[in-house]
């Protein structure tokens, strides 16, 4: 057991038929269909590995894209090939996720067979839609169809799905409700890195908060101030460029018109009252970047505004952020410095990352984003920690409570 949570050690598997629900949710290529990440396949794939090598009977539970953001939403097919090279042995497919077909195969498992069923949310009681407007309790969603059709066929229940431990939907905390259940390895590692991170990060602690998300990165920063987990917040990208309007900056007509398009206007004041509190621990940039007719022009903060959209960190502002980074304990970053796709805006992006892998200290990276600008610059395996999920890092990091993460402890109460 670990905070609360039962784990795979907890369990004896053999012979068993352990639901595992994974996050193998993947970018798609477009024109062929195929995955063009597997970061998540990897980081569950040890889980897998071990439930078929102590010999369990595994079915794979997943989702591929969604209902929100309708791209990628998709047959979890092309995974099964993929997670069979990672775990080393046939992982099977079936194009059902409920109907008599995946019942008859799941019935059929031999130990140490794995077999992957379709994306769960094409069961629609699994869509996001669905969980915001009906806002099920745990015990009604161990009636809906999925746990209902398949949970009297499994003997125990396994979620590694971390990346989507801060959605409540049926095949992510239903089945706690009627199985003794666990997290799986990846789920462990994330729960643990991100409360290393949140409770006791080596000091000083410092945040790099910036990307287009403010939504995401404000809530985790007011948690970590409040909390006194950081030391230092390094500004950067948009949060960067809200701050410094809340500071009285004029930044520009282009720059602020992208803020209220976007709707991010009222961070300006939320921004006003995060530096009343602690602006002696947020560090806001000195100088900036934009594009003029093709060509990257840096701009002091004194010297603003800036008749074009304000699209980087500058020089200066870097050289300070290199410097914070390379002497903390613990470095933290969430969002690209600026617009990393373009050349003429990525150099902040690029240093700073680099920096990051040059640090002595503890170094972690989430969000999607992120993760891309990592694999842009060559530097994946340069840092301590990579998380795998999304939102669900956001929302734990900004210390609200995780559905999942609640279930998980209930069964372990509930099946002690
Ligand atoms: C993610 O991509 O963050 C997870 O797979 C969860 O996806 P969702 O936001 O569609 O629930």
């Amino acid at each position: 057991m670990k905070y609360g949570i039962a784990t795979l050690d907890d369990l004896d598997v053999a012979g068993k038929v352990v639901l595992c629900r994974v996050d193998i949710n993947a970018p798609l290529d477009p024109e062929t269909g195929g995955l063009r990440d597997t970061t998540r396949l990897e980081g569950c794939a040890p889980t897998v590995a071990e439930l078929a090598g102590k010999g369990a009977r595994v079915v794979l539970l997943a989702h591929q894209g969604g209902d929100l953001e309708y791209h990628n939403y998709a047959s979890t097919e092309p995974h099964a090939a993929v997670m069979s090279d990672l775990v080393g042995r046939p992982v099977g497919f079936i194009d059902d996720v409920v109907g008599p077909a995946a019942r008859e195969r799941i019935a059929a498992l031999a130990d140490g067979e794995v077999l992957l069923l379709d994306n769960v949310r094409f069961v629609a009681e699994e869509l996001t839609l669905f969980e915001r407007k009906l806002e099920l309790t745990p015990e009604q969603q161990a009636k809906t169809l999925v746990v209902r059709k398949l949970a009297p066929l499994a003997d125990l229940y396994v979620c590694d799905a971390f990346a989507a431990a801060h959605r409540s939907q049926p095949s992510l905390v239903g089945f706690e409700q009627v199985l003794p259940s666990a997290m799986g390895r990846l789920f462990e590692r994330e729960y643990e890195n991100l409360s290393h991170l949140r409770e006791e990060p080596d000091r000083p602690c410092v945040f790099v908060l910036g990307g287009t998300k403010i939504q995401e990165a404000f809530p985790m920063m007011a948690a970590a101030l409040r909390d006194g987990v950081v030391d230092t917040v390094l500004a950067a990208g948009l949060v960067a460029n809200v701050m410094l309007a809340a500071r009285g900056v004029d930044i520009g007509a282009a720059s602020m018109e992208f803020i209220r398009a976007s709707q991010l206007e009222r961070f300006v004041d939320e921004s006003k009252a995060i530096l009343a509190d602690h602006g002696d621990t947020v560090v806001l940039p000195v100088d900036l970047a934009c594009v003029k007719e093709g060509a990257r022009v840096e701009v002091p903060v004194g010297e603003l505004p800036a008749a074009e959209l304000l699209v980087d960190i500058g020089h200066d502002t870097v050289s300070a952020f290199r410097t914070a980074i390379g002497a903390a304990g613990t470095v933290f970053v969430n969002g690209p410095a600026g617009v990393f796709e373009q050349p003429e805006s990525e150099f902040g992006t690029k240093a700073i990352w680099q920096a990051m892998a040059d640090a002595p200290g503890f170094t972690a990276l989430g969000g999607g984003d992120s993760v891309a600008a990592m694999n842009r610059y060559g530097l994946a395996g340069r840092f301590s920690y990579v998380c795998t999920a999304g939102g669900a890092m956001v929302q734990f990091l900004s210390g609200k409570p995780m559905p999942v993460v609640e279930a998980l402890r209930g069964a372990a109460a509930r099946f002690a």
